[in-house]
């Protein structure tokens, strides 16, 4: 199953992250960059590679976890192969921007920051994506869907299952 994490698939990976830690465990802040390199190269940090990070760097794993569970650039599950994100910036939300979220919330069965159990979809609430002048505006990997509406969601949904 996709959410399980593969040591002998990701032996490369796991190489190239322990060369990372090699390299700046004893720089002062070394957490920080290192779990952008481990989601640079697995594109997510499952506990498993947090407990490569907390034995390599010496820190306890509850302040890797701490870490990577508060900021948004970091995430503790695989994308979908279509990651999905709805742009909540002003022009997009006042535009009813939440209603389409929601929508897919509903559609799809998970929640903001999740991903379908097939590993199909995620589902991310973004910033302005600088096309304001088309909003409401949503994105599905690169393509750009242009004053979208909630109506239209289940058949976006179907083009790409
Ligand atoms: S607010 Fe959505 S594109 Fe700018």
């Amino acid at each position: 199953m996709m959410l399980e994490f593969d040591f002998e698939k990701n032996a490369d990976k796991i190489k190239e992250l322990k060369k990372m830690i090699e390299e700046k465990k004893d720089m002062k802040g070394a957490l920080i960059p290192v779990l952008h390199d481990a989601q640079g190269i697995f594109g997510y940090i499952p506990k498993e590679v947090q407990v490569i990070i907390s034995e390599g760097l010496n820190k306890p794993i509850a302040e890797i976890y701490g870490v990577v569970t508060f900021y948004s650039q970091f995430t503790l599950i695989p994308k979908g192969k279509y990651n999905i994100g709805v742009c909540m910036g002003t022009a997009c939300y006042v535009k009813d921007s939440q209603k389409i979220l929601n929508q897919i919330i509903k559609e799809l069965g998970i929640d903001v920051g999740e991903t379908t159990k097939d590993g199909l979809f995620s589902l991310e609430a973004t910033r302005c994506i600088g096309a304001c002048g088309l909003a409401p505006v949503i994105m599905v990997n690169e393509d750009v869907y242009a004053k979208f509406d909630a109506s239209e969601v289940a058949e976006m949904l179907e083009k790409y299952k």
